[in-house]
């Protein structure tokens, strides 16, 4: 039977962030996690560890690990021995302990604005130095869209005079959904190998691909990037079992993973056991056929979306995401006519009653942007829409 992802399922009751922060008139369009039930065999693998009703310690096992390791295999042919599969409690602790493994006070980090908000933290929170490549905005068939300033990629590199020990990509990207081709990550990783730079790349929104877009993992690029890389992967955003928390480092390269392991142990990221149930029905291949149809569903959402912004909401213009449930949504001209007097934010959640995210937590080039989740029923994200083209049409 097909799944129903039309069907609306209450979670104001529940103590969802996403639903419980804001009053309850408003529609949340907000936090990256889907108002969908995870699929059956998660839930059952689930039932069963409650049902036996101990829980106590567990460590991630060698079968959880080949898990992973089959998945890379299958999905795109990449060979990785289960013995650099390193799990973690998710993957923004995943990437804070690559930072710690790779970057002493002072050393450089490199990312590419705008970009997932916590990228950006990393600076104040370990006391390392942001090194900035600005994402370039195009209009490419006179929609949003972004291309790489490979000057100014190649200029971050060390800026400042720090030296530039990690590179932290996030691939597909997050707000702007772009996948990046094979040549431009083996471009920015010719970069990194050059510049001695580790490169810890972020691939949660992997398996969430749009239409007949496809994810390349740069890990699987060519041996001698893989010994150069931290691939993060995770069944938490394509299975929506985000709050469970867990993910995996895959790091071939022995002394670095050992390096990262001892700040996993300093740090105790220890995976929940119910957790590691779930991770290991997630990618067992049993739930692949609910994927298929939720990657359906959101393409069609991703469709409507872009439809509705372009005809209805005049002076923003929209993302066409080849991946993610998140659409990045440009105000700035709505902004400059005076038309918003506040941050676009601000105005979506006071005028239209509709919780975005606001663009410039997503770090330079973000400001005037809003991101806007369409990982819902078709109902709730129509209410949203309609809701922000009424504030703009009674200004
Ligand atoms: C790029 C990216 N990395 C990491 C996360 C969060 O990962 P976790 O919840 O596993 O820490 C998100 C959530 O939206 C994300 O978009």
């Amino acid at each position: 039977m097909p799944i129903d992802f039309d069907r609306i399922i209450n979670r104001r009751h529940t103590n969802s962030i996403k639903w419980t922060f804001f009053d309850e008139d408003v529609v949340p369009m907000w936090v990256a996690d889907m108002d969908f039930p995870a699929p059956e065999p998660i839930i059952t693998a689930l039932h069963t560890a409650v049902e036996h009703g101990i829980f106590g310690y567990e460590l991630p096992n060698q079968a959880l690990r080949e898990s992973v390791a089959a998945r890379m295999k299958k999905l795109y042919g990449w060979k990785v021995d289960e013995k650099s599969v390193v799990p973690v409690t998710g993957l923004v602790s995943g990437f804070y302990a690559a930072a710690s493994a790779l970057c002493q006070p002072g050393d450089g980090y490199l990312i590419q604005t705008p970009v997932y908000m916590p990228f950006n933290d990393i600076q104040k929170n370990l006391g390392v130095i942001r090194q900035e490549a600005q994402l370039i905005k195009t209009g490419k068939n006179g929609r949003l869209s972004y291309a790489i300033d490979w000057d100014g990629f190649e200029k971050a590199f060390n800026a400042g005079g720090s030296k530039t020990k990690m590179f932290l990509l996030c691939n597909p990207h997050n707000p702007t959904g772009q996948t990046y081709s094979r040549e431009e990550l083996s471009k920015m990783a010719e970069l990194c190998l050059k510049n001695n730079t580790v490169i810890v790349s972020d691939e949660i929104h992997s398996e969430l691909m749009l239409g007949s877009a496809k994810h390349v993992p740069m890990g699987s690029l060519s041996p001698e990037i893989a010994q150069q890389t931290i691939t993060l992967v995770a069944p938490s955003k394509t299975f929506n079992i985000a709050g469970l928390f867990c993910g995996f480092a895959i790091i071939p390269n022995e002394e670095l993973r050992e390096r990262y392991k001892a700040v996993v142990e300093r740090m105790t990221l220890h995976v929940a056991s119910l957790a590691q149930v779930a991770a290991q029905a997630a990618f067992s291949g049993q739930c692949d056929g609910w994927l298929a149809e939720l990657r359906a569903y959101l393409t069609a959402n991703r469709d409507f979306a872009v439809g509705f912004v372009e005809n209805e909401l005049s002076g923003v213009q929209i993302s066409v995401p080849d991946a993610t449930y998140l659409a990045w949504l440009d105000c700035n001209e709505l902004v400059a006519s005076g038309k918003i007097k506040t941050s676009p934010y601000e105005f979506f959640l006071k005028e239209a009653r509709v919780a975005l995210n606001d663009g410039a937590a997503f770090g330079t080039g973000g400001k005037n942007f809003v991101r806007l989740n369409f990982g819902c029923p078709r109902e709730i994200l129509v209410e949203g829409l309609e809701r922000m083209k009424k504030a703009l049409t009674q200004k």
